[in-house]
């Protein structure tokens, strides 16, 4: 069975990959996961200055999910580069590297401090942290979307792969201006904008009032925006949104996703990615299927 997946230059072994801000930068989870089963994983979101995060409590557990406010606490890039891509090139598994940023100079700064990094395979640009206190997310617009990437794409040749936030009217207009744009990969989805309120106190249970929901919760919200893009664009689509087993990753391919993202579910379980890639091989091989492309296309609506 081939699970061998292309996301524009970059080939993962399997399509599982864990999700940003969920799994560290991968090495703290040495020794506790088991690495050949995860196709890649993606770095905690860089900054190009370090950033201590929101002020706590930044997490709230809900009966069906997960709010946070980290606010992208980083140790900023050049001590990533220093501390951190030496541990990450022994793991076997692919290193996508996450950027985030409040201008278009800091990504391109970002971009070309880290273009020349072997062990980083491929960036995925974070258009969408709800957590900033930005107006407006850059993926919420299609301009600002485009711009960046026709910049960022001058200046690498690695995989450059776009994480989208499910909060616009239309997220197939997103969709249609990165790829236009010259993206390699959409990665959808990011936290939904929330908030929960502690009735006694009378006060927001986070520190910076609201946050990004994730979680089982929003898993049929973000299918449906896969579904919808992977139907509209020509690009690869890292899926998720919500997946904690392998019948939520197997709804995930079958709605058209190249891969799959797993985020919340590591906080609980950091091996998950072990138990949903023997599940879906078993569910292929039961339903008699020799590669991705034979599952994404059994949906048949
Ligand atoms: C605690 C926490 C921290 C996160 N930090 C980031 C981040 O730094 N950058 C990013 O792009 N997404 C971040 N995310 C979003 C996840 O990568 C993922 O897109 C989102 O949680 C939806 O997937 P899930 O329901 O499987 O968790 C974070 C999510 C959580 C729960």
């Amino acid at each position: 069975m081939d699970l061998a997946v292309n996301i524009g230059k970059l080939t993962l072994k399997n399509p599982i990959i864990c999700a940003s801000g969920t799994f560290g930068f991968g090495d703290e989870l040495k020794g506790l996961v088991d690495f050949s089963s995860i196709g890649a994983v993606v770095s905690k979101t860089i900054t190009l200055e370090p950033r201590e995060g929101n002020i706590p409590p930044r997490i709230y557990e809900t009966n069906c999910g997960v709010i946070n406010s980290i606010g992208l606490a980083n140790p900023g890039v050049d001590s990533f580069i220093k501390e951190k891509l030496p541990a990450l090139g022994k793991l076997k598994t692919k290193h996508i590297v996450s950027l985030g940023g409040s201008f278009k100079k800091e990504y391109k700064q970002l971009v070309e401090k880290l273009d020349k990094e072997d062990k980083v395979d491929a960036f995925e640009l974070n258009l969408s942290c709800p957590n900033l206190g930005k107006k407006k997310l850059i993926s919420q617009s299609q301009k600002l979307s485009s711009d960046l990437i026709k910049n960022l794409r001058k200046l690498t040749k690695k995989t450059l792969i776009a994480k989208l936030t499910p909060e616009v009217t239309d997220i197939v207009k997103i969709a249609k201006a990165v790829s236009d744009a010259g993206a390699d990969a959409v990665s959808m989805v990011n936290t939904y904008f929330s908030l929960a309120i502690d009735i006694e106190k009378k006060k927001s249970y986070l520190g910076n009032i609201t946050g990004g929901y994730s979680g089982p919760a929003i898993k049929p919200m973000s299918l449906y925006r896969v579904w919808q893009v992977a139907n509209s664009v020509k690009l690869p689509v890292i899926g998720g949104g919500g997946i904690i087993n392998y019948k939520d990753a197997i709804e995930f391919f079958l709605a058209g996703s190249a891969a799959v993202s797993l985020g919340t579910i590591n906080l609980t379980d950091p091996n998950s990615a072990k138990d949903i890639l023997k599940e879906v091989k078993k569910y292929m091989k039961k339903n008699k299927m020799k590669n991705l492309g034979d599952l994404r296309r059994s949906f048949n609506a």
